[in-house]
């Protein structure tokens, strides 16, 4: 661990929002008086009724409940564009850099009303109506903005499908929120090669019913099968309605959107956000943490597909009334300098993105930075997965040269926002920790036995105490919210993460403590690429874990077992990782597939996963007890073909 510490600079302290002191008075408050602390910061947005409840949460076993501002009813794209007309109608909200980099449009505010009117009056013409679901499968388009934002107009609940995933990991998300319309563009278009999106929605349609209506965005103008009935372009469709649109009140707990998330087990979950809290939250932390001014240029490299664009692309900038970037190509597109390009041609002040793309753009050297100008950054961000010092310190001192504070912060799909995280006005940084608790969150560290930690220690990471921004459950499946997050430590909400606490009291995220692994910042259960792999012919058996991987953080890595009289060919090994490819999307591809002729199992025919990672890891030494082991044997054989990282 890196013992460095980055001092806040006395300008950072002084221009900023929040400074130490500051800090450590709203936090007291936070903790000590939630209700009087959200109610006010409730007031940032604006509510059509008032609420005059503010917490009514109960991490109580077998009556997990989570309700913020209850009794208030708001508008989520209200919020986020008509409120901001008297004053910045003619502000940019959203500058859309497109793949290719002649390719860029800026939306103001009084555009963005028109657009997401428009686009919801197309989605009610179809009779969708408050509280609906709707997929949207789209690229990085500014249609995928409107078309959320339409569906927070109306009360329609929105479920984007990042557009990487297969035909049946789509299926499978329309058929378990029961979407009547799904919404699509022809093709996309990332780093020069185009997506079949289209093709991709008929093949997933193929699986699912229920589905009355797909809208189809032109991106790309490839040539497409267009069903009589059922598909039509957006932009016809556009032209016959208004762009006067009513927006639909909605109760503080009405659902805004789900999102499908990676668990231990078994499929993707449907995590479910509602309106007050969540805006509230996603708003409050992209201010703070952030440091949000009015005319700043703030740029949040996610897809909109993960939560990260929902909350820190859309929701939260919008709702602060900021111009926002969005960006449709990736970073080494048409070259390795196309991030700090795109910084420069922008004058983008704020910058977050995954340590990933850092520790991919760090190995072509500090040539394709130092090229570019960067001299309108002021801030930077990481999220998504633990970022390693070394990765941390390139940022800071040639990506931002040394004048820069990064903010290293820490959340999930379910939290809403961002929960601990440093504030770059109050916050010491310490390269490869994400510090401290933003307001309101209440983090604990428990040993195995559930005995709580204090001080310095090691364990696993849990949340004591609700926040707005918290998911209200599992969609259609409460028993598996309160299973998943609040069994294993009673009380309290267990994030599936392992955690250090230092002596200045930092938190630093060691990863993930449960059969999820985090593959260039995606997440992915190790449970549904074994299921994909032994759903093919010639496998018998499969275990999957994670390994680290210089690039992605984790790599995948499989153990398969063949069917009897099946040979273990190179030409197999890649049949094999097309076929989970195909299956889910290319996230989920192994990187490395061992064939083990026999997994090591207890006598009870478990799996033992800590031997297959510690091999993975390459870590033979540290196998710890075997004892259990029916055959002790298999080990070595595992041992003696461990495949090498690439
Ligand atoms: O393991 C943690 C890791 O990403 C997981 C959440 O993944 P997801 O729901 O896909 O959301 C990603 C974007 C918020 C967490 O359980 N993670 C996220 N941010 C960090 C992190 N690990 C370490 N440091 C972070 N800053």
């Amino acid at each position: 661990m890196s013992e460095k510490i980055y001092d806040v600079s006395p300008e950072w302290a002084s221009r900023a929002f929040i400074d130490d002191a500051k800090y450590q008075d709203m936090y007291a408050r936070s903790v000590s008086d939630p209700n009087g602390f959200w109610g006010e910061q409730a007031q940032r947005i604006g509510w059509i009724k008032p609420f005059t409840k503010v917490e009514n949460t109960s991490f109580a076993p077998g009556h997990i409940s989570i309700k913020w501002f209850e009794d208030g009813v708001l508008n989520v794209a209200w919020n986020c564009i008509d409120r901001h007309l008297p004053d910045r109608a003619e502000q940019t909200a959203i500058i859309w850099e497109g793949d290719d980099p002649s390719d860029s449009r800026k939306i103001s505010y009084r555009e963005l009303h028109d657009e997401v009117c428009k686009f919801a009056n197309i989605l009610r013409s179809r009779n969708v109506q408050k509280g609906d679901r709707v997929t949207i499968y789209l690229p990085m388009i500014p249609e995928a903005a409107f078309a959320m934002l339409a569906c927070a107009r109306i009360g329609a609940i929105h479920s984007v499908v990042f557009a990487g995933f297969s035909p049946d990991s789509l299926a499978q998300r329309i058929t378990d929120c029961q979407s009547k319309i799904v919404i699509t563009a022809d093709e996309g278009l990332r780093g020069g090669r185009k997506v079949p999106l289209k093709a991709n929605v008929d093949a997933a349609l193929k699986k699912c019913e229920g589905v009355d209506w797909v809208v189809v965005v032109k991106r790309t103008g490839a040539d497409v099968f267009m069903d009589d009935v059922r598909d039509f372009w957006y932009a016809e469709a556009a032209e016959m309605v208004t762009t006067d649109c009513p927006c639909e009140p909605m109760h503080a707990e009405d659902p805004l959107f789900i999102l499908y998330t990676s668990g231990s087990t078994g499929q993707p979950k449907g995590v479910l956000h509602t309106s007050g809290g969540y805006l509230v939250f996603a708003a409050m932390t992209h201010q703070y943490v952030f440091d949000y001014h009015d005319g700043d240029i703030y740029w949040c490299t996610a897809d909109v597909g993960w939560v990260t664009g929902h909350s820190y692309i859309l929701y939260g900038p919008l709702a602060n009334g900021a111009t926002t970037l969005m960006f449709e190509g990736v970073p080494n597109y048409p070259t390795n300098s196309r991030f700090w390009e795109v910084i420069d041609k922008h004058k983008v002040n704020i910058f977050y993105t995954a340590p990933t793309a850092i520790r991919a753009l760090m190995q072509g050297g500090d040539e394709p930075v130092k090229k570019t100008s960067r001299k309108s950054l002021r801030l930077l961000g990481s999220v998504g997965e633990p970022i390693n010092p070394e990765a941390w310190e390139w940022y800071h001192r040639v990506v931002g040269e040394d004048r820069c504070p990064i903010v290293d912060t820490w959340w999930q799909t379910e939290t809403g926002g961002i929960l601990i995280t440093p504030l770059p006005g109050a916050t010491k940084l310490k390269p490869g920790s994400a510090t401290r608790p933003f307001f309101g969150v209440v983090p604990q560290i428990l040993d195995a036995d559930a005995n709580v930690l204090e001080g310095e220690c090691q364990g696993n990471l849990c949340l004591a105490r609700s926040w707005p921004g918290q998911m209200r459950t599992v969609y259609g499946d409460h028993a598996r919210f309160e299973q998943t997050y609040f069994s294993a430590y009673p009380g309290k909400y267990f994030t599936g993460d392992g955690c250090r606490r230092d002596a200045d009291g930092y938190y630093w995220i060691t990863g993930r403590v449960d059969d999820v692994i985090n593959v260039s910042g995606h997440r992915m259960g190790t449970a549904e690429v074994e299921s994909s792999l032994v759903a093919h012919a010639k496998v018998s058996e499969a275990a999957v874990v994670g390994y680290p991987h210089d690039i992605k953080g984790q790599g995948i890595y499989a153990y398969v077992t063949l069917m009897d009289g099946t040979e273990p060919t190179e030409e197999l090994r890649k049949e094999l990782v097309a076929w989970v490819r195909k299956d889910i999307g290319p996230i989920a591809s192994p990187d490395l597939i061992q064939f083990a002729p026999s997994l090591p199992k207890t006598r009870s025919g478990k799996i033992m996963r800590r031997i297959l990672r510690k091999i993975a890891e390459d870590e033979p030494s540290t196998l710890g007890d075997t004892s259990t082991l029916a055959d002790p044997a298999v080990v070595e054989d595992l041992v003696e073909h461990r495949q090498n990282k690439r």
